[in-house]
């Protein structure tokens, strides 16, 4: 067993910061339970690149506890937490990742993974896949399937589909309801928020806060920065999203207009290039540039870097100076914010994300005769299945229909 981690002495750190996350996972701990008596996943090889948070390090050892062997990268160079990184290593994980690593560190970590020979594959943004995919196929037909966490990632399996080169079932668990409406929108709203707050430390109240992109992510962000009394912009390509945001309440209009107007930018559209060296021509002195989009791409940096000078100015936040004398801050050099400038989403949100991975692996085991190289939902019944374990573990309960309501939503006859 190998690893490669930053510093084996935050290991005892790592295990109280796992700790902490698993206090507040217990719907998917209920799920390690029944793994650990059924042991769905016996003698199965999975290998991740995802996030190496606490909350990750708990799915990791749900699958151990159903019987996986584990092998696990980052899937982002900024997002590793080296103590929880440390304390996966210490219990015999095989890890292989570091806050930090350059681009090169970062495919050598994924090819380590892929040497381990993955009969499931669980990703965040697609890089396992399409690398196996790209450069290792004669891996492909000892692959049951995969799991994919990102709307990013479903975006890139849908691209592969359609040039016909996607070669194993792949499990779409960001399109669960349980996964996209809560993680989306409830986790990425707060989480990037608080990625802004820890790197700069700003008020945000009387801010004009822009928001490029009004889907789920960015309709949680819009929201919780008009909670904290932040005067919100949103920029989108999309007629239906675009009306949704302005009866949201919202400003809407292109970034060459809202350039002009933004205190802070927050770019959460998975696409790139959304925030160009004309619009940071147009932003104000001290204008504030964060991306919560999986790439960072979003956000033109090296355009940007050629027209400035550049200096760090404190943690996660850098200081680039426009030829016209402005300022303008970069958050996390553009990467994720939510995880390069803070923890992530919140371990109780995660909790149902990662549910949706545990059961999606079982799902690709029990049916891994009768699967495509497709991708799938999740069914429903494992959806709620989620639901239901979230509300018992926060003991809130949900009403039930009576008989005769029942019956009168199955039956046609009964009108006014
Ligand atoms: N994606 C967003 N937040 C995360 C977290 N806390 N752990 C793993 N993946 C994440």
């Amino acid at each position: 067993m190998t690893h490669t981690i930053t510093d084996m002495s935050l290991a005892e750190q790592g295990k109280k910061q796992i700790e902490w996350a698993e206090s507040q996972m217990s719907g998917l701990l209920k799920i390690r339970d029944r793994f650990k008596k059924e042991q769905p996943l016996k003698d199965i090889r999975i290998g991740m690149a995802l996030h190496v948070t606490k909350e990750t390090a708990v799915l990791v050892r749900t699958l151990i506890a159903g019987g996986a062997q584990v092998a696990i990268t980052g899937c982002n160079p900024l997002s590793t937490q080296d103590d929880v990184a440390a304390a996966l290593a210490q219990d015999g994980v095989e890890v292989h990742a570091k806050r930090g690593v350059s681009t090169e560190e970062y495919y050598q970590f994924i090819h380590k993974i892929i040497e381990t020979k993955p009969q499931i594959t669980i990703d965040d943004g697609c890089d396992l896949v399409s690398e196996i995919h790209l450069n290792f196929p004669d891996l492909i037909p000892s692959i049951i399937g995969g799991a994919e966490e990102t709307t990013t990632g479903i975006i890139r399996l849908h691209a592969m589909v359609k040039d016909n080169a996607l070669k194993y079932p792949m499990v779409a668990v960001n399109d669960s309801k349980t996964k996209h409406l809560m993680d989306n929108f409830i986790g990425t709203g707060q989480s990037s928020i608080d990625g802004i707050l820890r790197a700069s430390s700003i008020l945000i109240a009387g801010k004009t806060f822009v928001v490029s992109g009004y889907g789920q992510c960015g309709k949680g962000a819009a929201a919780r920065a008009e909670g904290l009394l932040a005067n919100v912009i949103v920029t989108e390509v999309d007629a239906f999203r675009a009306l949704q945001a302005h009866y949201d309440g919202f400003r809407v209009m292109p970034m060459e207009q809202a350039a002009k107007l933004g205190d802070v930018f927050l770019t959460v559209t998975g696409d790139k290039h959304i925030i160009r060296p004309e619009h940071m021509k147009a932003m104000k002195d001290g204008a504030i540039l964060a991306n919560a989009g999986h790439f960072n791409l979003e956000i033109d940096i090296k355009g940007l870097e050629k027209m400035s000078k550049k200096r760090n100015i404190r943690p996660n936040m850098d200081e680039y100076t426009l030829e016209n004398g402005k300022k303008i801050f970069l958050l996390g050099e553009g990467r994720l914010v939510n995880l390069a400038c803070a923890e992530g989403h919140p371990s109780e949100v995660m909790s149902m994300s990662f549910m949706n991975q545990s059961l999606a692996c079982e799902y690709l085991v029990k049916n891994k005769d009768k699967l495509k190289a497709q991708v799938y939902k999740l069914p429903d019944d494992v959806d709620n299945t989620v639901a239901e374990l979230q509300l018992s573990a926060m003991n809130v309960k949900k009403d039930t229909l009576t008989e005769e309501q029942t019956k009168y939503l199955s039956s046609w006859q009964e009108g006014t």
